[in-house]
């Protein structure tokens, strides 16, 4: 079923004594914060297990990123298993600057995901386009290229597992968000892209989140829209009060 979902995305921020900090902060907040919507904090690997130790099940625990290999000779990868054994139930996937400093295609993130569902883990996978993309219009043919390649191969049953992420680059760490409007219309784009190979049911069922410069004073207007099922937060999620005030925007 589609859900309201706020989603933390650490990034390559806080030590681990900070980020066990961080997520106790979360945690305490979240008890009596009567969220009307799904929350989840995204952490680096080595945080996992230690954050997992100190959240309730009402903190849905997530890694940032998994390997494309099962197990073996990968030397400092880490894999879906290993992500999953840590009692983490998500995995961000393809986030933009995975795919732009990391060199992460389509053939790799399919990959990843397959692992990732394979070993119980719930992807949030993550599209946009580059500003170039956005100011010459092609945003909505990548964004559906993106779409098509990194998802379509998989069976509605694994789709419907899938949570998507709409973070157009531009405005991800600048302090430009998108209008709510541009969020909207593309949101309503990848729901029709995903209607027309899984059919409605399914494109209705699926939470498709906003990301990019989301804050407390902008995520209220953006989450109105009725294809914004929620956001994922960078930089704001590392101050407690901005993510709960992110979460309540939900009301
Ligand atoms: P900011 O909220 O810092 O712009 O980052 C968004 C993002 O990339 C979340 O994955």
């Amino acid at each position: 079923m589609r859900k309201n979902i706020v989603a933390g995305n650490w990034k390559m921020n806080t030590t681990l004594p900070e980020g066990v900090a961080l997520a106790k902060e979360v945690n305490e907040a979240l008890k009596s914060a009567d969220a009307k919507c799904d929350v989840i904090i995204c952490t680096p690997f080595t945080h996992l297990a230690s954050v997992n130790a100190v959240i309730d099940s009402k903190l849905g625990l997530g890694a940032e990123n998994c390997a494309d290999h099962a197990s073996g000779a990968y030397t400092g990868e880490v894999s879906a298993a290993m992500v999953a054994s840590t009692g983490a139930k998500y995995v961000i996937l393809g986030h933009s600057e995975r795919r732009q400093y990391y060199g992460e295609t389509s053939a790799i993130l399919r990959e990843k995901l397959a692992l990732a569902l394979a070993n119980g883990l719930q992807p949030i996978f993550c599209v946009g386009e580059v500003l170039e993309q956005r100011e010459n219009g092609t945003y909505n043919d990548v964004v559906k290229a993106q779409v098509e390649e990194g998802l379509f191969q998989l069976s509605a049953e694994e789709f419907g597992k899938v949570i998507l992420a709409y973070e157009p680059v531009w405005a991800i760490g600048t302090g430009k968000t998108a209008t709510a409007e541009q969020a909207q219309d593309m949101h309503a784009h990848i729901r029709s892209v995903i209607a027309g190979k899984y059919g409605q049911e399914v494109a209705d069922n699926t939470s498709i989140l906003y990301g990019g410069s989301c804050k407390p004073s902008n995520a209220r207007e953006i989450f109105a829209k009725p294809d914004v099922d929620g956001g994922l937060i960078g930089g704001a999620a590392l101050k407690c009060a901005d993510f709960m005030g992110i979460v309540a925007a939900f009301d």
